[in-house]
């Protein structure tokens, strides 16, 4: 008989293992992950990072604002004060946020001088605080508070850093963390490169989760392929996947496919089932640009993909620009697939 290669992924996700979208500022914004669930019904979508600060004093309508049809959709916060935390964490979960996730990951500047994202796996103590907080604000909604950081920073230990880490971290009563599995260096690397020159060690998660076998592990870092869903699922309970989401998504769609069974929807389809949500937010007066620049990477690796994100890229940003756009670069990409069969 023939083994199935998702079998251990499919066990996982019967045991409630999540698949999730990774924050990511400026790109998992409401309009993507609109697109994101459409492609995933199951997948966990999270925001991007809002500070504490602006959740309390900022525009809520458009920092929280989200479509109902993005359930489960995760509020990431960013900050280091455990009141503020709290009173945020609150605010997302009477918003109706399913989770509250702590940013412990991020190395930017501008992050490291308010004292929060990765330069916070130095203060565990600290972290723990936060933590602790924001799980007796949001006690009466019963919603989960995560964590998602960084294997370490800098000359942490190898292993030692992270266990310790996460060890003080779960005294509050946090289950749940999401490891990038790479350093972050504090010193000298951009945001970006963070992302891409510190090695990934997937091993070191596998091992906190071994240690660890009470905590949800869900493993972070390069992930984009099936296979490669599959292989990390044997060793923890779920997989984030960022920018391979973001570019390729319609790779949600399979994974989705292969964890639970849902049917592989035809891409153009995809489109026209978001056509009522372009065309409800058109009517508010968002631009067109702002949903379909999410959605360039729909075709990515077919043929005709480049003519579809040409007629995307040169037209939906007018101001007038409507759902015939989309019709159009729809168009082109068939045009451009059958002029290459024919070629
Ligand atoms: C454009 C961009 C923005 C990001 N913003 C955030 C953020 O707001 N919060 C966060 O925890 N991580 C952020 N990240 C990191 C991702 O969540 C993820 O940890 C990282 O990209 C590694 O996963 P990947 O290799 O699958 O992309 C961002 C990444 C990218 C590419």
């Amino acid at each position: 008989m023939a083994v199935d290669p998702h079998e251990p992924a499919q066990q996982a996700a019967a045991r409630g293992a999540a698949f999730s979208v990774a924050p990511m500022m400026d790109w998992t914004d409401r309009h993507c992950r609109y697109f994101h669930r459409l492609l995933a019904p199951h997948a966990l979508l999270y925001t991007e990072m809002v500070t504490a600060p602006a959740v309390i004093h900022g525009d809520r309508a458009r920092l929280l604002g989200y479509d109902a049809a993005e359930h489960p959709v995760a509020l990431q916060l960013g900050g280091s004060e455990p009141d503020e935390l709290a009173e945020a964490a609150r605010i997302g979960a009477e918003l109706g946020y399913d989770e509250i996730n702590l940013n412990v990951g991020c190395p930017s500047d501008r992050v490291q001088s308010g004292r929060f994202g990765a330069c916070l796996m130095r203060e565990p103590t600290l972290v723990r605080e936060c933590v602790a907080a924001m799980r007796e604000a949001v006690a009466h909604l019963a919603v989960p508070v995560t964590v998602k950081c960084r294997i370490g920073v800098d000359d942490q230990d190898e292993y030692a850093g992270l266990a310790g880490f996460v060890e003080a971290v779960q005294a509050s009563g946090c289950d749940t963390f999401i490891v990038h599995a790479r350093k972050a260096w504090l010193q000298g690397l951009s945001p970006k490169e963070n992302r891409e020159i510190p090695p990934l060690n997937y091993a070191r998660v596998y091992r906190l989760k071994q240690d660890h076998a009470r905590l949800t592990v869900v493993i972070n870092g390069g992930i984009g392929t099936l296979a490669e869903v599959d292989e990390h699922l044997r060793h923890v309970d779920g997989v984030m996947l960022g920018r391979t989401a973001y570019h390729e998504p319609y790779r949600l769609a399979e994974i989705e496919h292969a964890l639970h069974g849902t049917p592989l929807p035809e891409r153009d389809e995809v489109l026209r089932r978001l056509r009522p949500y372009v065309e409800a937010h058109l009517a508010r007066g968002d631009r067109l640009q702002h949903i379909t620049r999410h959605i360039l990477g729909l075709y990515q690796g077919l043929p005709g993909a480049r003519g579809y994100r040409r007629v995307l890229s040169e037209q939906a940003h007018r101001a007038d620009a409507g759902w015939d756009v989309v019709e159009a670069a729809i168009a082109a990409r068939h045009a451009g697939e059958r002029s290459l069969r024919a070629a």
